[in-house]
């Protein structure tokens, strides 16, 4: 048992352009900090907040990463453990980029790490997954089971947590770009049609069955052709200033395909190659940049570790 870790949580990419709620991988920056640290006084409490702005809650019960950390020292019998918490938010709210999934992945890495990982990470998911339902309402893992498990996850299904890896073919990497502009989930969901076509389910799944095989293979033509979303894109990009052009920009400059980070606004790219994906990535930052949009461009390998012990 130690008696202070800090841990890190990385920022994800969820829908993967044609697994809608069920598919998401990490990557390597950004990501939050999250520090646990035995104390005499029983039970946990949340001790630090930074670079939130203030806005998030010191209350367990309504913080996304105290509440994932608490349910797992209640996992492990050891609620009555001392336990304080720094949380280090160093990813942006309403990014697209799996910001409350990377709090309530830290929170419960934090505590497993305390204790020596008494558990595995995917036994802890479970708990991650309800720590990110205080932030938005709803139980989904496609953004806290990559950031804390790191790798492609399918979700085949929330229920019961059914989630499987995907490979990572050896060259694959991500584009991403994350522009200064709010889009809440909530909002993002709002557009979005209860219903789909027979010909557009038809589409989406022969490009949800194709992303499958192109992983598996390694076939990085297939991934390309694969990473059209003819369901959720089409509804959502107007929310996104310049997304077409954007979208453009980055297969013009060698992306295999391009698409909305989870809700938006960030906008990510799949690329062969870590050269091809900062070029890609420099692109779409300079169409933002063209329209003063201020904007964060990152490239990164899909992160296979997920959720880490930085400082032991
Ligand atoms: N799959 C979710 C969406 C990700 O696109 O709405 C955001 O939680």
């Amino acid at each position: 048992m130690k008696n202070e870790v800090r841990v890190f949580a990385p920022a994800t990419v969820a829908n993967v352009a044609v697994g809608f709620d069920i598919l998401g991988f990490a990557i390597n920056a950004p990501g939050d900090e999250v520090v646990a640290r035995r104390v005499d006084t029983p039970g946990l409490r949340i001790k630090t907040i930074s670079g939130d702005g203030g806005k998030l809650p010191y209350e367990v019960d309504k913080n996304t990463s105290g509440f994932a950390a608490r349910c797992l020292l209640q996992q492990l019998g050891k609620e009555e453990s001392g336990v304080e918490l720094e949380i280090h938010k160093k990813m942006p709210f309403g990014s697209g980029l799996g910001s409350s999934a990377a709090s309530a992945a830290a929170g419960v890495m934090a505590v497993n790490a305390l204790f020596g990982m008494p558990v595995s990470k995917a036994e802890s998911l479970h708990c991650a997954v309800l720590g990110e339902q205080v932030a938005d309402g709803a139980y989904h893992a496609d953004n806290v089971a990559p950031s804390l498990l790191g790798g492609i996850v399918l979700i085949r299904s929330n229920k019961g947590l059914d989630i499987r890896h995907l490979p990572v073919p050896a060259e694959l990497h991500a584009a991403v770009v994350y522009p200064e502009v709010s889009i809440l989930t909530k909002d993002a969901r709002e557009v979005l049609s209860p219903t789909v076509s027979l010909q557009q389910s038809i589409q989406q799944s022969g490009n949800l069955a194709g992303l499958m095989v192109g992983l598996y293979e390694a076939d990085y033509a297939l991934i390309g052709r694969c990473l059209e979303d003819v369901i959720i894109e089409p509804q959502r990009a107007q929310l996104i200033p310049h997304f077409r052009q954007v979208k453009k920009a980055a297969l013009e400059a060698g992306a295999l395909g391009c698409s909305i980070s989870g809700a938006g606004p960030s906008v990510f790219a799949l690329c062969r190659g870590a050269a091809t994906a900062e070029a890609v990535a420099a692109s779409m930052s300079r169409v933002f940049r063209e329209h003063n949009i201020p904007n964060h461009p990152y490239a990164s390998p899909i992160n296979e570790e997920g959720a880490k012990i930085i400082t032991a």
